[in-house]
């Protein structure tokens, strides 16, 4: 008899759990598409108008590739993750400089960013070069300052020197430099030294990219495959508003609400949310915060409370 009663609480114990994990997985408002492709846009972000916290939280789903694909800023940047701890993973053009045999340039680009409200995140993005007569350059206005941020990586390498080294930069076909915090926007430049004609036979292109520094490596194949590569993954860091909490907590629009706290991220103006202690789900989503605590206890004597309030 027991045994039974238990049986019976472990099974209405059971469903409540499942129920519960639907709403959890719920992080985008009532009535919102969650998912573009495979991608689920929690929010602030959204796909449509009033399921998104503002036009800089928008993401359009490309419905006319197969998978769709997730687009942020006017199209320009495809969306490979978004985390709520402040991230947001996208793939940004590399920066290329092909010449022909006689030393005329073939192709070339000047990709630029122009981020919006995201700032490049410089904990996790590097800027790299690659080739053998590269010189390469990244610049724009600084968020803070309105200066002019500049930065460049140069190389020169012999064919024998090429291709010595595997995952370290040191100059030599690769290098690496790090970019500073608040970069907004970015334009970037491949450039030669000699159009690459004593090179050409074993490297005709020189590339240039900030990307992800957990999501490249250099080594003797990277020539190769960064031949094949237009695009590469690249960390934006988002916060909401761009002003510190104390400022944003007395306007109408603050967004930090029950059950969530605002934060300001080092070195930035702009603020974000996090959940209470003992609190889990989207900070920025009202019904997708719960309590771990108070989400099982009322299971045990009433079915139908899936969220208490604190
Ligand atoms: C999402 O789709 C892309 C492209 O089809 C695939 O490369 C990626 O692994 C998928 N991600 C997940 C989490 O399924
Ligand atoms: C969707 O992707 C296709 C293929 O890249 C592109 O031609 C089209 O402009 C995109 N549509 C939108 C609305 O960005
Ligand atoms: C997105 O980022 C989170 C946090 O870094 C990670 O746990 C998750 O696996 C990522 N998802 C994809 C599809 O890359
Ligand atoms: C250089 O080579 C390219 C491609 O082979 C060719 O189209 C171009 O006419 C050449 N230019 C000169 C000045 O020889
Ligand atoms: C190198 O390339 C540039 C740009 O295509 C061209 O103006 C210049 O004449 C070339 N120099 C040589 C030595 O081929
Ligand atoms: C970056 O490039 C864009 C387009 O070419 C240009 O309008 C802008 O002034 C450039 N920024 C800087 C700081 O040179
Ligand atoms: C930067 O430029 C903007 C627009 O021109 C201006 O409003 C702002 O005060 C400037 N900031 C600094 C620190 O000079
Ligand atoms: C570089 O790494 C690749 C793949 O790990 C390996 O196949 C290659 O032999 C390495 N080259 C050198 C010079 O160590
Ligand atoms: C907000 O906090 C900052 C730093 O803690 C302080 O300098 C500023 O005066 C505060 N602003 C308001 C309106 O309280
Ligand atoms: C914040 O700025 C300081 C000084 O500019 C710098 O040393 C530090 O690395 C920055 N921290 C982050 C997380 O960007």
């Amino acid at each position: 008899m027991a045994t039974l009663a238990l049986r019976i609480l472990q099974l209405i114990l059971f469903s409540c759990l499942l129920a519960a994990g639907a709403s959890v997985a719920s992080q985008s408002l009532p009535g919102c598409k969650l998912e573009c492709g495979n991608l689920s846009i929690p929010y602030p972000f959204g796909m449509t108008p009033g399921c998104n916290l503002n036009e800089d939280f928008l993401i359009t789903c490309n419905t006319s590739v197969s998978p769709p694909r997730p687009q942020l800023l006017d199209g320009n940047l495809e969306v490979t993750n978004i985390t709520l701890e402040r991230q947001v993973e996208i793939l940004n053009y590399v920066a290329k400089d092909c010449y022909n045999h006689n030393g005329t340039n073939a192709d070339w680009n000047f990709p630029q960013l122009r981020a919006a409200m995201f700032t490049i995140s410089n904990d996790r993005n590097n800027f790299i070069a690659v080739g053998c007569d590269i010189k390469a350059q990244i610049w724009d206005e600084h968020e803070h300052t309105n200066s002019t941020y500049f930065t460049g990586s140069m190389a020169y390498c012999e064919k024998t020197d090429a291709f010595h080294l595997n995952g370290s930069y040191s100059g030599v076909g690769c290098c690496q430099v790090s970019i500073p915090s608040g970069l907004k926007n970015l334009n970037m430049s491949v450039l030669s030294y000699y159009n690459h004609t004593s090179v050409w036979d074993f490297n005709p292109c020189s590339y240039a990219f900030v990307v992800d520094e957990s999501k490249f490596s250099f080594s003797d194949k990277s020539f190769g495959e960064l031949a094949h590569k237009e695009f590469l993954p690249m960390a934006l860091d988002w916060a909401i508003g761009n002003e510190p909490c104390n400022v944003s907590e007395h306007k109408p629009d603050y967004a930090c609400k029950q059950n969530s706290i605002c934060y300001n991220p080092k070195n930035r103006s702009d603020y974000l949310r996090r959940c209470k202690d003992g609190y889990h789900g989207n900070p920025y989503h009202h019904d997708a915060i719960y309590n771990m605590l108070l989400l099982i206890l009322p299971f045990l004597f009433h079915c139908s409370v899936p969220f208490l309030p604190l």
